[in-house]
């Protein structure tokens, strides 16, 4: 087999990022990575399990690599297909070699070495009760400027519909240190904005028991080099007010929270297992919206879980009005293998499911429209992320995440990562237009 990888990643920024540190550990290992599957002579599929079929979807593409397996290649699934359905992976596809799920990717090495060695069956499947993470020094970090770092792994929380406490195993967290060590390294190596990331990354307990969560993210903040931070996802049950107090004491976190609600009914969220209320929730909701800063609101929705009604529906529509989020991530919701609600009668056809959905979307689209048009005139920062060049437009991000398209009368064009001041001209419902200001001491 020769030692280069190809490697496909599907699901959240924390797979997203967990690609990034296993690409960086098969580095380590002597392998070179390569753009097409074609070069490669190990194939790695990182999964995700969350919705739809998932696992249809990779046996599906497995197949499609049963073609490939004549040339030689080998196949590891990783990730959180690869956690769930274990060995029957090997039994649909005997042309794989590894199957892991995501607690166990620190035992890559180990894993390689066996696979070099010719072995075959090898799995990564029993480290789901771990108190470990899955901490390296090398991770083949895509972007430059905006880098990410897993603080919390696992989930504890059971909510009824959802696969990832059996995916991703027991809910961890990395020492306070050992975080502040990779997010000073970074500033170092250039990066100005850092994103903490967890399932519920708010559930941080530093196992050294020196910080809380607010307090890693002003340490975090504070780090000099660094200008902005961002985490991603928080849960409403440990949301607590210190850490809105911590945003406004600290001007590089964020003006963004994405906490999500699930549903507008606190029937539902109870069959859901969410374990908070509306009520609840809203409260948390105005910690935010009395803070000094302009935070931005975003959240994800499931609409159609067993049992909802049309009023539990208008439910979540109001709430939608009374948080006034500036987006949200609706997902039908679709029965998952080993859940609870996998076994509950998923009555509500598709056709009602999607005209629900609908029902959210438009609703969400007109607060958007009005929520993004209070940003006419105001003069925001923005990172550069990009380039238009069809439309001529500089393509970048506010700290409260939103898409800024600008254009500037500078002769040469702002690299990928900096900062500018732009003044907003124009707005619709998913982003923002805007001229960047003259850069300040400089004669246009
Ligand atoms: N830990 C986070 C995010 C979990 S997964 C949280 O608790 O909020 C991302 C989103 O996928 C969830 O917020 C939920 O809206 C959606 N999701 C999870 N399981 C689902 C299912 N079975 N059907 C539909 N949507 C689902
Ligand atoms: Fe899934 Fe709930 Fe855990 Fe989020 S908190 S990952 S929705 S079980
Ligand atoms: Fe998917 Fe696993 Fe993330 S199921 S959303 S890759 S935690």
């Amino acid at each position: 087999m020769s030692k280069t990888f190809y490697i496909e990643t599907f699901g959240c920024q924390m797979n997203a990022h967990d690609s990034e540190k296993v690409v960086g550990t098969l580095e380590q290992q002597g392998y070179a990575q390569v753009q097409d599957e074609a070069d490669a002579g190990l194939i790695l599929y990182n999964t995700c399990s969350i919705r739809d079929k998932a696992e249809q979807k990779v046996f599906h593409r497995l197949n499609e690599y049963k073609k490939l397996q004549g040339e030689g290649k080998k196949f590891a699934v990783i990730g959180c297909v690869a956690q769930q359905e274990g060995e029957k992976i090997f039994d649909k596809a005997p042309y794989v070699s590894i199957v892991a799920g995501s607690a166990s990717y620190r035992n890559l090495p180990g894993m390689l070495d066996r696979l070099e060695r010719g072995d075959s069956r090898i799995t990564g499947l029993d480290d789901k009760k771990t108190t470990e993470t899955f901490e390296t020094p090398f991770v083949a970090r895509t972007n430059p400027h905006r880098g990410y770092i897993t603080i919390i792994e696992g989930c504890d929380k059971f909510c009824a519909y959802c696969v990832v406490p059996y995916t991703r195993g027991n809910e961890r967290s990395r020492t306070a240190a050992s975080v502040m060590e990779e997010a000073t390294r970074m500033a170092d190596a250039g990066f100005t904005e850092i994103q903490l990331l967890g399932q519920n990354v708010n559930s941080y307990r530093d196992p050294s028991g020196k910080m809380t969560f607010a307090e890693l993210l002003q340490a975090v903040g504070t780090i000099p080099g660094i200008r902005r931070v961002r985490f991603t996802t928080s849960h409403p049950r440990d949301f607590t007010k210190d850490i809105v107090d911590v945003i406004d004491a600290t001007p590089t976190l964020c003006d963004h929270i994405h906490l999500p609600v699930q549903s507008g009914s606190s029937r539902i969220l109870k069959a859901m297992a969410r374990e908070y209320t509306r009520e609840w929730y809203l409260e948390r909701i105005a910690w935010m919206k009395a803070a000094k800063r302009d935070l931005s609101l975003t959240s994800d929705i499931i609409v159609g879980f067993p049992g909802e009604t049309d009023a539990d529906l208008e439910d979540t529509a109001t709430l939608l009005d009374v948080v006034g989020y500036d987006a949200i991530f609706a997902f039908k919701f679709s029965p998952r293998p080993n859940t609870p609600a996998e076994h509950l009668a998923d009555s509500l056809s598709d056709e009602v499911k999607s005209a629900r959905l609908q029902i959210l979307l438009d609703r969400q689209r007109e607060i958007q429209r009005i929520n993004y048009d209070r940003h006419l005139g105001q003069v925001m920062e923005v990172m550069v992320e990009g380039y238009n060049k069809a439309r001529n437009q500089i393509i970048g991000r506010s700290s409260q995440n939103k898409t800024v398209n600008f254009t500037t009368t500078q002769l040469i064009m702002p690299a990928t990562g900096t900062y500018h001041q732009v003044r907003i001209t124009q707005t619709f419902p998913n982003s923002l237009v805007g001229e960047a200001l003259a850069a300040p001491g400089r004669v246009q």
